[in-house]
C-alpha cells in the first residue's frame, strides 16, 4: 500500500490525534451492524420494539433478552488488527483519544484506554431507575438463544429493572461524553474517521469539528466517501489492512 507522503508526515508529526470509529471496525471481527443484528429470529422484530424506552417498558423479557443475546455474540468475537492498529497508534503520538459510536468493548480489549463511547456500551447496564450500575456475570445466567425472553435482573440498590446501558432512538447521548468528544476534536491536528458512514447526528459533528478547527482528517472506509475540503483525504480499504499498514509507513519505514 502506497501513501502519499504528505499525509505520512501529518500523521508523524501529529501532536493530538482523535479516532472517530463506527460499525466498519468492528466488522471484519465478526460483529453484526445493529441493521444485521436484526437477522435471523430476530428479523420479525420492528427496531422501535427493541431499541427504544417504550419498548423496554413494554416488554423488558423481549428487550433484555436481545441485548444479552448481543452481548454474547460479541464476547465471542476478538478484536481485529484494526483495533490493534488504534491501540499502537496511542503509544506512538503525545495523546490520543478514542471517540467511538460502537457498543461493543473490542476496543477496550484490543488495550486501548478511556475510549469515549457515545452510543453507550452493551457492557454497562444500569438501572432504569436510579441509574445505579450493574457489574453483569461474563455468562449470562440464561443461555440467550435467537428470540429468547430473559427476565432483566434487579438493580440491587433499589430493586428497579435494570436497562442495557446504550442509546436508543429518542434518547439523548452521554453529554459529558459527547463534550469530551467534542472538545477533542476542536484541539486535535489529525483526525481518523474509521467505519462510519458519518451520518448519524450528534455523532457525526466530531469530524465536522476537526475540519473546522482546521485539522487534517483522514477516512479509512471500504466505500468511497464523498471530501469536502483540502484538509480531507480518503484511505479506501478494510480498516484492518488500511491502519496497520499506514502506521507502518508513517512511523518503521
Ligand atoms: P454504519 O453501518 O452506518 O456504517 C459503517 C461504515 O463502515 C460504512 O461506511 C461502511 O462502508 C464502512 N465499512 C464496513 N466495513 C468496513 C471495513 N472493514 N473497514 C472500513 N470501513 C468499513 O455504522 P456507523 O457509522 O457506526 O447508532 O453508524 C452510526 C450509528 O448508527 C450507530 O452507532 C448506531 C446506528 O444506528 C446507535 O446505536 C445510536
Amino acid at each position: 500500500m502506497v501513501f502519499d507522503q504528505k499525509l505520512l508526515g501529518r500523521v508523524r508529526d501529529a501532536r493530538q490525534v482523535v479516532v472517530f470509529s463506527g460499525a466498519g471496525v468492528s466488522a471484519e471481527s465478526g460483529i453484526a451492524t445493529f441493521r444485521d443484528a436484526l437477522s435471523g429470529l430476530w428479523s420479525r422484530f420492528d427496531p422501535m420494539r427493541l431499541a427504544t424506552p417504550e419498548a423496554f417498558a413494554a416488554d423488558p423479557e423481549l428487550v433484555w433478552g436481545w441485548y444479552e443475546w448481543r452481548r454474547m455474540q460479541v464476547l465471542s468475537t476478538q478484536p481485529n488488527p484494526g483495533h490493534l492498529a488504534i491501540a499502537a497508534l496511542a503509544k506512538r503520538v503525545p495523546k490520543l483519544t478514542l471517540v467511538t459510536q460502537n457498543v461493543d468493548d473490542l476496543h477496550e480489549r484490543a488495550g486501548s484506554t478511556g475510549v469515549l463511547h457515545l452510543h453507550g456500551s452493551l457492557h454497562q447496564p444500569r438501572c432504569s431507575r436510579c441509574a445505579t450500575p450493574l457489574r453483569l456475570p461474563p455468562e449470562p445466567p440464561v443461555e440467550p438463544a435467537e428470540g429468547r425472553r430473559i427476565a432483566p435482573p434487579r438493580c440491587e440498590h433499589c430493586g428497579g429493572e435494570v436497562r442495557p446501558g446504550v442509546v436508543w432512538f429518542g434518547e439523548s447521548l452521554p453529554v459529558d461524553v459527547l463534550e469530551a468528544a467534542f472538545a477533542a476534536a476542536a484541539e486535535c491536528d489529525l483526525l481518523l474517521s474509521v467505519g462510519t458512514s458519518g451520518v448519524v447526528y450528534p455523532a457525526a459533528q466530531v469530524p465536522e469539528i476537526a475540519l473546522g478547527a482546521g485539522a487534517t482528517v483522514v477516512h479509512v472506509n471500504s466505500e468511497p466517501q464523498a471530501l469536502g475540503g483540502q484538509n480531507e483525504w480518503l484511505l479506501a480499504g478494510a480498516a484492518g489492512k488500511v491502519l496497520p499498514a499506514l502506521l507502518q509507513a508513517a512511523f518503521d519505514e
